[in-house]
């Protein structure tokens, strides 16, 4: 892996350096558009669906910033937006028509989906193959395995190339991460051992989560709550990974760990804006060019 993108844009903050996840996206977008444009020369253009049911603000942001990027790495892009009324029955006909449709080769249906439609029946129904959420059963099932063939949840997969390319080997090392998402703190732990990290994964009801957590190498917080890990948290330049996206009612941002004593003590850390997040759009583009590549015959993964 380069390490060439972090350490040209690494930053010295306090005491922690900052994992660029920005700078480090830009990297893994220049390489998917170059297979792209492989791809192109060889009359395939790698195609993306993103289906959007309703009117969610955020998930409009999320959808609007997704077409955007695939848009750039040169994909042909299908933004679906569907009222928040659709039925099951007519959701679930919309993925079996993508999953028919040969200029399409990820399929991604933005979560949550309102009220009254059963998001699991609908990952269910997306073809393994084109699922770039790595959400389907089967993909779970291949990263449980250690199966390279299956598509790998884009924000953990972010977290995980952050590290790689920053130089962060995790062979050894205290994988702790808060939240037990399956779209998130699940598969982290998998992909982690799979680093062969010594993986804890904590949640609401673990004891003592401050002293489990200062026992980390590489700590990952990824629960949804503002702030929630502090400095005092942290043991000294442990490598600090903060997943958390926490709309603020006062407005902005926060993430899940509290940035300011954090840099003090850690040794790398993400910002929230500008770490997992453009990550988590540049592994989806990732995803979509290695489904467009093994659906070509050219992939070797
Ligand atoms: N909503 C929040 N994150 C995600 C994601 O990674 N994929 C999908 N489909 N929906 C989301």
């Amino acid at each position: 892996m380069s390490r060439t993108g972090l350490e040209a844009s690494g930053v010295t903050i306090g005491g922690a350096r900052i994992l660029d996840g920005k700078a480090v996206a830009a990297e893994v977008r220049a390489g998917v558009r170059a297979r792209a444009q492989a791809l192109i020369a060889r009359g395939v253009q790698p195609g993306l669906a993103v289906v959007l049911v309703g009117e969610d603000p955020a998930s409009q942001v999320y959808v609007r910033n997704k077409d955007k990027a695939a848009q750039e790495a040169g994909f042909s892009v299908r933004t679906l937006k569907l009222p928040a009324q659709t039925a099951q029955a007519e959701l679930e006909r919309v993925v079996r028509e993508l999953n028919a449709d040969r200029s399409v080769h990820g399929v991604l249906v933005q979560l949550p989906l309102p009220r009254g439609l059963d998001s699991e029946r609908i990952v269910r129904a997306l073809d393994p193959a084109k699922d770039v959420d790595g959400l389907h059963p089967e993909n779970v099932a291949a990263l449980v395995m250690g199966d390279a063939r299956g598509l790998a949840p884009c924000t953990p997969a972010g977290c995980i190339e952050l590290c790689d390319r920053a130089g962060v080997s995790l062979a050894g090392k205290r994988v702790t991460v808060v939240g037990r998402s399956l779209l998130v703190g699940k598969p982290l732990a998998f992909l982690a051992l799979a680093r062969d990290a010594t993986v804890t994964v904590c949640h609401s009801k673990t004891s003592d989560l401050p002293a489990v957590c200062r026992e980390a190498d590489v700590l990952v917080a990824a629960v949804g709550r503002p702030e929630l890990v502090r400095g005092s948290w942290i043991k000294p330049g442990a490598v600090v990974i903060d997943v958390g996206i926490n709309r603020l009612d006062g407005g902005g941002l926060a993430g899940d760990v509290a940035f300011a004593e954090a840099r003090a003590v850690a040794g790398w850390l993400t910002p929230v804006p500008g770490g997992v997040g453009p990550m988590t759009i540049a592994m989806l583009l990732s995803n979509t060019v290695l489904a467009a590549e093994r659906a070509a015959g050219v992939s070797r993964a």
